[in-house]
C-alpha cells in the first residue's frame, strides 16, 4: 500500500466543501501538474480511481437538489469511477477519492464530493471508461470565491466541528481514560470526513491494536451507498494515526462492518 503523505492529514482540518468558484481564476500549471500526478500514483486499489478533468464541465453542475444549491463557475472536475465488479467498490472508491480530495486541499483549491446534484451524462461525454466501470461521484476543483455564498454557509461552516455529531455518539470500545492516543487522533479526523446529505452514517470501535468501522443506520440513503461515506472515514482514521507516527493494515469486512484498520506493532 502507498505510504500515505501527512500533508493529507494537515488539509482534513481545512477541508470542506465548496461550490463558489472564481470564473476567472484557472488552476495553475504547477498545481494541476500535481494533481494529474497524485491521481496517477493514489492507486491502492485496481478497482478505485480518480480522473482530473481539466476542462470547464459546462452543465454538470447545473443540477439543484432542494437542500442542494448549483455549483457555480468550476473550471475543471474530479470524477469518482469504481469498476463494479468488485464488491468491495464503494469503500475502495471513498478511501481513493478522498486522497485526491485532500491533495486539493492541500494545493489551495476548493472541492466539494458531489454524488446527486450533477448531470452523469454530461460528465460521462468528457471521460472514458473501461468495461464494467462506473462514475459514482465528482468533484468540482479549483479556486473558490473569497466570500462564501449563502448556500454554501447553508452546507458549511468554519472550524473542526461544524455540523458533526458528537464523537462519543460515534466511538465505542475502549475506555476514553484507556485509549491510546493514536486511535483518539484518529476518530476525531474520521468525524471530520464529509458524507452525502452530511449524514455521518459511521461508527468506530476501538480494540486494543484496531479501530472497527461500520454502517451505521441513520440518516437517509438517497441512492448513494453509505459504504462509500465509510472509505471516506477510512482514510481519515489512517491519516489520524499516522499524525501519531502510527501506521497499519486495512482488512475489508462484510456488512454491516466495513473494514478494520490493525495498527502495526510499534
Ligand atoms: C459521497 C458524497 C456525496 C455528496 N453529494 C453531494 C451532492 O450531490 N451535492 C452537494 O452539493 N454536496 C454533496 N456532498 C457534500 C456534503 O453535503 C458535505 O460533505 C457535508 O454536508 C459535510 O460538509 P463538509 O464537506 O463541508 O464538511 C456529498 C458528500 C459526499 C461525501
Amino acid at each position: 500500500m502507498t505510504a500515505l503523505p501527512l500533508s493529507w492529514y494537515h488539509a482534513i482540518a481545512v477541508r470542506c466543501s465548496r461550490r463558489s468558484y472564481d470564473k476567472s481564476r484557472p488552476i495553475e500549471k504547477d498545481a494541476a501538474e500535481k494533481l494529474q500526478q497524485a491521481c496517477g500514483e493514489f492507486r491502492p486499489y485496481s478497482s478505485a480511481r480518480v480522473e482530473f478533468v481539466p476542462e470547464p464541465p459546462d452543465d454538470i453542475f447545473s443540477h439543484a437538489l432542494g437542500f442542494y444549491g448549483n455549483i457555480k463557475n468550476a473550471r475543471a472536475f474530479l470524477a469518482f469511477i469504481g469498476d463494479m465488479s468488485d464488491v468491495n467498490v464503494q469503500e475502495k472508491l471513498g478511501y481513493t477519492g478522498e486522497g485526491i480530495v485532500l491533495e486539493a486541499t492541500s494545493l489551495g483549491l476548493g472541492t466539494c464530493w458531489v454524488a446527486l446534484t450533477y448531470r452523469s451524462k454530461s460528465a460521462l461525454s468528457m471521460l472514458k471508461l473501461s468495461v464494467g466501470e462506473k462514475l459514482l461521484a465528482v468533484s468540482p476543483v479549483g479556486h473558490t470565491t473569497e466570500a462564501w455564498t449563502f448556500g454554501e454557509n447553508l452546507f458549511s461552516a468554519f472550524g473542526a466541528n461544524r455540523r458533526r455529531k458528537p464523537l462519543a455518539s460515534m466511538v465505542s470500545g475502549f475506555d476514553i481514560s484507556h485509549r491510546p492516543q493514536w486511535a483518539e487522533k484518529a476518530v476525531e479526523a474520521a468525524r471530520l470526513a464529509p458524507s452525502a446529505t452530511n449524514r455521518q452514517p459511521w461508527s468506530f470501535n476501538i480494540g486494543e491494536d484496531s479501530i472497527t468501522v461500520s454502517i451505521s443506520g441513520g440518516g437517509p440513503q438517497y441512492n448513494v451507498s453509505k459504504r462509500l461515506d465509510c472509505g471516506i472515514a477510512m482514510l481519515h482514521i489512517e491519516l489520524g494515526a499516522l499524525s501519531c507516527g502510527v501506521t497499519g493494515k486495512w482488512e475489508l469486512l462484510n456488512q454491516p462492518q466495513v473494514a478494520r484498520f490493525q495498527a502495526d506493532h510499534q
